[in-house]
């Protein structure tokens, strides 16, 4: 939720720190802050508001010293107000530090500071974390933090700088997601990798109850009991370009544009003609396909409409059982996870706190974990028994575009892997599905060259405050993708529906002033239901705009707009319907004014519950 960064270098570190901060507004963007160590005094900046606006009053890189953080901030508690802001301190001053995470017992926490004489500046629980370690400042500032760290319960990833300590910078995590950049005579620590990478592409994780001292020389790993730990230095294969805008106005066009490539990279090397090759990746957590009973799929927000779809491509072509659940649902449920049962949890970021609570009772339970994860290093991938990664490079917008995309190609990889190393499909088969994957890549890129359309449909329509998304088979969880793009970027109410529920309810909002976007493309099975389906919108003067196959003319005389896409299996209609709902969101924001890179009180990465 919240970005956090530290840099210890030679050098002044305030114009790498708010470069570093930049790459992680996407985490939280309501205030920001910065703080440097300079003739040992601490001397800092912060205020509400985003990082361009704040700099602007600000100046962060005028900012004197070698040694510093910053944070950005995704309220939770405390309201958006500069001394909510972080940097937080101690009551002397000495002491600051950057959190990222929820201190569950702050309350407690900090009635007792206060009865011990300690001052508040702010009305955050971070805050409590400053006054602890305080209470040890006899100690180094690694042992006070260590000490004071055992007293929360919560979730934290944090930074502290000390003047009493003044050449060390002190990182710990525990639920939230922290990574260690080693540098030449330089080290970082950040919330996530794209923030260090113009810096460092060697990184170490930093594992749940961890601690660590950075000096410019060396970086040191302990337990919270002070024992040493041995840390694997892990190189990362992203290049700092793919998470920079690289001349499009925003990321999520940016990333929307991407598609093919990433399509592309996740397929790699897993494709031959006649064969999908996962054997090496599934092992862990699938020694034996064929003792796959059923299937459970745990993912939030976009990643569980990605889980929707793979449910219906297991279930269609590897003929799975599969059930699909909200990971925030799952984990608060006593769910039956009977033997041969094996769960996959999806995630861009491999951090999602409900996802990752989820793949815990899962394994508790006994089940073998599949992670569908884009970041390498994440805790879902490290948990997990076997990991599928999507390759699709850093996802900054904070709608996933890509990354979904990707997830839908990693999940058809396993099903038709599944299905092959069931003997569900005869080899013919396997070769037709393998070249209609194949396929996918120019035709989402023809998609995206052709978005003219979609952007003037786009001129019609953001003026509208409602819409409804229809889909049916597997196209639901399209309307399902389609509506909350909509919602996430431009904040218009868009709802998505099983194109036949409609009639049970939702069919009364239909009149002349509702766009229905209905995704109709051809196929044997449900194509004329939906016809039916249009007729009943346009009986009620409903607009009808259609997502339809390329070289379907009579459906023009059914709807008032229609928005076409190449042909390819029903089963992957998905991976090309998803990309103009996602055009059509981001111009609808556009065009009304808004920021489709940090829509209002959304977070990259839900790292709280
Ligand atoms: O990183 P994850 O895939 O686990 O994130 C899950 C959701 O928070 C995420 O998909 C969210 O719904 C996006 N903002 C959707 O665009």
């Amino acid at each position: 939720m919240c970005g956090i960064v530290g840099i210890i270098s030679e050098k002044e570190v305030s114009p790498l720190l708010l470069d570093a901060i930049r790459r992680l507004e996407y985490r939280g963007y309501d205030s920001v802050g910065m703080v440097c160590i300079h003739q040992n005094k601490l001397s800092a900046r912060k205020d509400a508001g985003k990082i361009a606006e704040v700099d602007a009053k600000l100046d962060f890189s005028s900012l004197k010293g070698a040694i510093g953080l910053a944070h950005s901030r995704w309220a939770t508690h405390g309201g958006v107000t500069r001394a909510n802001a972080h940097p937080h301190y101690d009551c002397k001053q000495n002491i600051a530090l950057v959190h990222n995470g929820i201190v569950e017992n702050y309350d407690e926490l900090k009635k007792e500071l206060q009865q011990r004489g300690h001052s508040f500046s702010s009305d955050t629980d971070t805050e409590v974390i400053a006054h602890l370690i305080e209470e040890n400042e006899a100690d180094d500032i690694l042992d006070a933090t260590r000490k004071a760290l055992h007293r929360l319960e919560g979730s934290y990833a944090i930074g502290v700088i000390s003047t009493k300590n003044a050449d060390e910078l002190i990182a710990a995590r525990k639920e939230s997601p922290l990574v260690i950049g080693i540098g030449d005579r330089e080290n970082f620590i950040a919330s996530d990798i794209p923030a260090i990478l113009p810096f460092t592409k060697k990184v170490i994780f930093l594992e749940n109850g961890e601690i660590a001292r950075l000096t410019r020389e060396k970086v040191e790993v302990f337990g919270l009991d002070g024992i040493p730990k041995k840390k694997t230095i892990v190189a990362i294969d992203w290049d700092a370009k793919q998470a920079e805008k690289q001349g499009y106005p925003h990321f999520m066009l940016k990333e929307i544009f991407e598609q093919p490539f990433s399509i592309s990279e996740t397929i790699g090397e897993r494709m031959s003609e006649q064969d999908i090759l996962l054997d090496k990746e599934i092992q862990g957590a699938v020694p034996n396909p064929m003792e796959i009973k059923r299937l459970i799929i745990v993912a939030c927000g976009t990643s569980w409409h990605a889980g929707l779809i793979g449910e219906f491509m297991l279930e269609e072509l590897a003929k799975i059982p599969t059930e699909v659940e909200y990971a925030s649902e799952f984990r608060y449920r006593d769910p039956i996870i009977p033997d041969g049962t094996a769960v996959i949890a999806i995630s861009q970021s491999g951090e999602t706190a409900d996802t990752i609570a989820a793949l815990r009772e899962a394994k508790k339970k006994g089940a073998k974990v599949i992670a569908v994860v884009n970041v390498e290093g994440s805790t879902i991938a490290r948990e997990s028994d076997s990991v599928l990664f999507t390759h699709a490079g850093p996802e900054i917008g904070v709608a996933s575009t890509k990354a979904f995309t990707s997830q839908l190609t990693m999940l058809y990889l396993l099903t038709v892997y599944l299905a092959e190393h069931r003997g569900i499909l005869p080899q013919d088969q396997i070769r037709n599905r393998i070249r209609d994957l194949r396929k996918i890549p120019h035709q989402v890129q023809e998609i995206v060259e052709n978005q003219e359309s979609i952007k003037e449909l786009a001129e019609l329509f953001f003026r509208h405050t409602n819409a409804l998304y229809l889909g049916r088979g597997i196209n639901y969880p399209i309307a399902l993708e389609g509506a909350l793009k909509l919602k996430e970027v431009s904040y218009l109410h868009a709802e998505g529906y099983p194109a036949a529920e409609m009639k049970h309810g939702p069919i009364a909002l239909i009149d002349e002033k509702m766009p229905v976007v209905v995704i109709a493309t051809k196929d044997t099975r449900t194509y004329t239901k939906v016809l039916s389906n249009i007729a009943e919108v346009k009986a009620r003067g409903g607009i009808v705009i259609a997502i339809a196959s390329a070289g379907d003319n009579e459906i023009k005389e059914k709807v008032d707009h229609v928005l076409y896409i190449p042909e390819n299996s029903y089963i992957l209609t998905p991976l090309l319907a998803a990309v103009p709902l996602q055009l059509f969101a981001y111009y609808v924001a556009v065009l009304d004014g808004k920021d489709p890179d940090k829509p209002v009180n959304l977070a990259k990465s839900v790292t709280v519950e």
